[in-house]
């Protein structure tokens, strides 16, 4: 086994969220831009190359992987993809292979999903109404993401909401989320909205509903007790004492986590982004490509070497400070 990987603050990475596609079927209103320009799929790594970039990681210490995209699903191959990686779970080399998901092609791979060992799914879902669900995503349709989610339980998957808080989105339907998420027994994590890809200023403040508010109108029905729970990710947790329900938030903006970072990004064409919200960037597909024994190994210490210490996020003084010009499904966030 290779040395663990420990960038300049001392934090060991150990956690990789892998990009497969830049595409998604939908163009959600704080991500993309309603025009967007995909990569050509030759740009893309093969899935021969997303596989020893993947495992070369996972050989310095990587314990969990994340897929993403866009939207992961849609890439044509990809579940092939999910069936080579579970040697990695059956080997005891990965602690846990998870997706992040927009739900529309789930009830197609759900089961195929389960089977190569994918025991928990995020899907992003931002309201529970139908009409504003296709204003969100430009043209979703709820109830095909609906179903998704029941085939992802249904195949004994445990299935957590991604909800973005939108002031201008879904304010109104705080409860009604939290009561239906209950229900269902599905988990819940909130997010605040991030200001990553032009959508323009004053939309992206709009946009915004900070965390700190969200909990404050939620402790207004319930008793909130903060958990000690980590699950390796960026959320925090509480427990709605009345009912037993938890709940996640992921508060950049007004509760920076930066400092217990553990990941690392990677997009669909071999570059790293040791910082979600820092513009730097690495190349890693020359090393993978290369012929040169350890160069693959030595560009991604160099990489990890030079992660920033954290984002510069910032909406105070009512202006979006610290911005990043590169869009949130570049990397999957
Ligand atoms: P769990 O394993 O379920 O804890 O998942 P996760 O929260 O790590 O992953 P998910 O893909 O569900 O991401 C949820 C949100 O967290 C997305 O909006 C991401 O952009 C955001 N996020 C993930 N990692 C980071 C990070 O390092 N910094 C910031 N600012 N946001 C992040
Ligand atoms: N800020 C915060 N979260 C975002 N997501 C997409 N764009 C943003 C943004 N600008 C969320 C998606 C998905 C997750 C990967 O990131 O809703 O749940
Ligand atoms: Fe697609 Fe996800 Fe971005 Fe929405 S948030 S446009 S579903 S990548």
């Amino acid at each position: 086994r290779h040395t663990p990987l420990i960038d300049p603050f001392a934090r060991q990475i150990s956690y990789l969220r892998l990009s497969v596609t830049d595409r998604c079927d939908f163009r959600c209103v704080y991500c993309m831009s309603e025009n967007m320009t995909f990569l050509p799929k030759r740009d893309l790594l093969s899935l021969d190359e997303l596989d020893r970039l993947s495992t070369a990681f996972i050989d310095m210490g990587i314990r969990k992987l994340r897929i993403t995209g866009g939207e992961p699903l849609v890439r044509r191959d990809i579940m092939q993809f999910f069936r080579a990686m579970s040697r990695h779970l059956d080997s005891g080399a990965l602690d846990e292979i998870c997706v992040t998901t927009n739900g529309s092609q789930l009830e197609k791979h759900a089961g195929e999903l389960a089977a190569t060992g994918v025991k928990r799914l995020n899907v992003s879902l931002d309201t529970l109404d139908p009409q504003k669900f296709a204003e969100i995503t430009r043209w979703g349709r709820l109830d095909q993401v609906l179903r998704g989610i029941d085939a992802a339980q249904n195949a004994g998957m445990r299935v957590k909401i991604n909800a973005v808080a939108l002031k201008s989105g879904n304010e109104d339907e705080l409860l009604s989320l939290v009561e239906w998420c209950h229900q269902r027994d599905l988990d819940l994590t909130f997010i605040e909205v991030m200001p990553m890809g032009d959508i323009g200023n004053e939309d992206r403040l709009d946009q915004y509903w900070p965390l700190t508010d969200l909990k404050a109108r939620l402790a207004q029905h319930y008793t909130l007790e903060d958990l000690p729970l980590n699950t390796g990710g960026p959320a925090r947790y509480a427990r709605l004492v009345e009912t037993g329900q938890r709940i996640g938030f992921i508060q950049p903006m007004t509760h920076n986590f930066c400092e217990s970072c553990n990941r690392v990004r990677i997009t669909c064409t071999g570059t790293i982004h040791t910082c979600l919200g820092q513009e730097g960037s690495m190349d890693l597909r020359d090393a993978l490509r290369s012929d040169v024994p350890m160069a693959l190994e030595r560009a991604i210490r160099t990489a990890i070497g030079q992660k920033p210490k954290g984002h510069d996020f910032d909406y105070a003084r009512g202006e979006v400070a610290g911005k990043i010009s590169r869009h949130m499904s570049h990397t999957g966030g």
